[in-house]
């Protein structure tokens, strides 16, 4: 701790801290554009402007004093903030009139050749030279030349276009490229007022690219899919998670009337920092196309016709009478909220259902509470066992980047995560012998891990455990042994080869490594359903035995887009949000909301308990598993004891001791044990792909097939 002073009064701070911060810790403010908090500092916009000054010593060791204190020798001209380290004893002012007349200055130099075409600007009226012009700037243009003129649609990639005129030169983008994903794809080119970025030949590469257009100050780098599509003011902002795959990322669902239009990154520490996928970030379009908007009833003639929640209700009384309400099975995917599996499980227990399933299914049986994301990015060995991360849960390989460069999570003070965490450095060295990737085909990953290789899942397993092995398989036997925090990442692949697997990881902890593992769940909320025990019991019929259920209620999943069984023996009511291949076949199709338009839990792969918001889609008369499960109880003559989000959260209060109207935005790692049991039914393995029905399947993340682990599966 270091005493700082801080126009006029002194603070106690961290040792490191930088001026900017020292300035932000004292309730200040200073304009800056290059500063970000998860890149290095680098001063490149000199818009961070402050005086500085620090106390000098005599040969004795003495102050140099002036009256009864010690003397500041102040800078001769204003510094840098952002790459200023603030020192013990240090003055700094923010606010004087040569600080206010230097960030004025440099606004006017940023400004000489920017468009200020802020009204047809995406960026404007959320944008960071806008308002710091307003506060920071002359309030007057001196400049009456012609201003530089470029490309206003230079595209980067598919994705991401570039305005030429507007780029301030910050370098955020390219230090983004260079320090997170690890790529050194962009870069400036020409000098002085012409310097622009750009890339090489083919464009930026697909997979994190998208997090330039969130961090460019300015309107520069613009998402494509959303660009021209509505005003900063316009949108109704969502602060919600992503359900695409199991990291959860926290994000900002922008809608305009009714369809979802954007999607941005919200800051979570612990989860994404400020990053995402690309799939989570372009990959939306599907959820505002081809919605089911309304309940479907097949009429006299076996056609599927519109009909009202009323008419669909009638029909399910029809369709379903002279059953047993034991008959009902019960099928989720798993992407469906902690809240909708309680439904669910709370109705089966209703009706006496013996029959209900999700799919896919989350492997118990490994740690119960597997490492943190950010235990993960601090880890000092990685080894990545059967994943696909770029398909499977693409934010994870962002952290496993960092902990290849040292594992440096940037600080964090009242005011938020440091603007400039000074111990972030341009083109950070990577330790890629601290990282081994096996995987039967070459991965994305790999290109950045020291020792690749393609064994099978079950000889790196054996390797590990010290039974022979290639020698990459050896080589990563030798990185555990030589690690104090090493982590291993199974695929949800890895889950399906059953006890065998699970043993041999087992057995690496108890030969006393402190290996922890973290397996990768299937989909958003595999992990979350298996704490609710939502599986077959006495005899019950899982989700591949579908055609043998005398009826059943098939929520969100598409068994006939697998080539399985697409309708139950009997009454069939499916609850989805599109009309899919078993949609087409049901009795009575319910519409259902997407991830985006729910409220509710999921648990992601490391346990932690994340909010969602609903996002303002107009979905029509679509409603959650709550609601369409309580319609059916309508129809079954018979009364949840869930009837809606309030009572399913106080259901899931009672079984897990978590407020869950409450949850922090940052989500909660809460002890809710590990409640799964092995169903007493077998079940079938299953292909399920949660984006088969969405538009662009190479760019959404792809749980892989699992049916996870089940004892005894025919
Ligand atoms: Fe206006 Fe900002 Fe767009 Fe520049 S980048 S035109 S200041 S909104
Ligand atoms: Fe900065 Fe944006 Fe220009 Fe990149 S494009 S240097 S992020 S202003
Ligand atoms: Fe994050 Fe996964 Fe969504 Fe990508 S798909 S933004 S990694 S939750
Ligand atoms: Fe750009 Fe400090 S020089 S924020």
């Amino acid at each position: 701790v270091m005493k700082v002073n801080v126009d006029g009064t002194e603070h106690d701070l961290p040792a490191g801290t930088s001026a900017i911060d020292a300035v932000f810790a004292s309730g200040g403010d200073v304009p800056y554009f290059c500063a970000n908090s998860y890149l290095s500092p680098v001063g490149a916009c000199r818009m961070c402007l402050v005086e500085a000054g620090t106390p000098r010593k005599n040969p004795d060791g003495t102050f140099i004093m002036e009256g009864d204190a010690p003397k500041i020798f102040w800078f001769p001209k204003p510094m840098a903030s952002c790459t200023l380290q603030a020192t013990e004893g240090m003055h700094i002012r923010s606010t004087s009139d040569a600080v206010k007349k230097g960030q004025a200055g440099m606004m006017e130099f940023t400004l000489i050749n920017h468009p200020l075409d802020c009204p047809t600007c995406d960026k404007g009226g959320a944008c960071e030279l806008q308002d710091r012009a307003y506060e920071y700037g002359y309030g007057a243009s001196r400049f009456g030349f012609d201003r530089r003129h470029a490309d206003k649609h230079y595209p980067l990639s598919e994705h991401v276009i570039l305005d030429q005129e507007r780029c301030i030169h910050c370098k955020r983008c390219v230090r983004y490229f260079e320090e997170v994903p690890g790529q050194e794809v962009l870069d400036f080119i020409e000098r002085g007022g012409h310097t622009f970025i750009d890339t090489q030949e083919g464009g930026l590469p697909e997979g994190f690219s998208g997090n330039i257009t969130d961090i460019c100050p300015v309107g520069a780098l613009l998402d494509n899919v959303a660009r021209f599509r509505g005003r900063n003011w316009e949108y109704d902002h969502a602060e919600t998670t992503c359900t695409l795959c199991p990291v959860g990322c926290s994000i900002t669902a922008d809608a305009r009337g009714g369809a979802l239009e954007r999607v941005v990154a919200r800051e979570n520490r612990e989860v994404n920092e400020a990053w995402i996928c690309d799939a989570g970030r372009f990959g939306h379009v599907f959820a505002s196309e081809n919605r089911l908007t309304v309940p479907m009833v097949r009429n006299a003639d076996g056609v599927l016709e519109e009909a009202s929640w009323d008419a669909a209700i009638e029909a399910m009384r029809a369709g379903l009478s002279g059953l047993d309400s034991a008959d009902l099975a019960l099928y989720l995917s798993a992407d469906s909220t902690l809240e909708e599996g309680i439904a669910a499980a709370a109705f089966a227990t209703l009706a006496g259902s013996e029959s209900v399933d999700f799919s896919p299914r989350y492997a118990a049986g490994l740690d119960s509470q597997p490492p943190t994301l950010s235990e993960l990015a601090q880890s000092d060995a990685v080894i990545v066992i059967g994943a696909d991360l770029e398909q499977e849960a693409p934010v994870v390989e962002l952290r496993i980047q960092e902990m290849l460069r040292g594992g440096l999570l940037p600080a964090e003070f009242a005011h938020g995560t440091a603007i400039a965490d000074l111990r972030l450095v341009e083109r950070p060295a990577r330790k890629r012998e601290r990282l081994a990737v096996f995987h039967s085909a070459p991965t994305r990953l790999g290109k950045q891990a020291g020792i690749v290789g393609h064994d099978s899942v079950m000889s790196v397993l054996e390797g590990l455990s010290g039974k022979g092995g290639s020698v990459e398989v050896r080589q990563a036997a030798e990185l555990l042994r030589g690690a104090e925090r090493p982590v291993i990442v199974v695929g949800a692949g890895v889950l399906n080869l059953g006890e065998s697997a699970l043993k041999l990881l087992r057995g690496l902890k108890a030969n006393g490594l402190p290996v922890r593992v973290l397996p990768i769940p299937a989909a958003s909320n595999s992990r979350g359903l298996g704490h609710l025990n939502l599986v077959p019991v006495a005899g019950g019929l899982g989700y591949g035995q579908l055609g043998r259920a005398k009826a059943a209620l098939i929520s969100r999943l598409d068994p006939g887009l697998a080539g399985g069984n697409a309708r139950a023996a009997g009454f069939t009511i499916v609850h989805d949000s599109w009309l899919t291949a078993t949609a087409k076949l049901a009795d009575v199709v319910l519409p259902a909301v997407t991830g985006y338009e729910k409220k509710g839990t999921v648990v992601n792969l490391e346990g932690r308990l994340l909010p969602l918001a609903q996002a303002a889609i107009d979905a029509g008369e679509s409603a959650d598993l709550i609601r369409t499960l309580a319609a059916v109880a309508e129809a079954l003559g018979v009364k949840t004891r869930v009837r809606g989000l309030r009572s399913a959260q106080t259901l899931l209060q009672e079984r897990f001791g978590v407020d869950f109207a409450a949850l922090p935005e940052e989500g909660l790692i809460a002890p809710m044990g590990n409640r799964y049991d092995a169903p007493t039914s077998p079940v079938v393995p299953q292909l399920w792909k949660p984006n088969m029905r969405r538009n662009d399947p190479i760019l959404l993340p792809m749980a892989q097939s699992t049916s996870a682990f089940v004892a005894g599966d025919d």
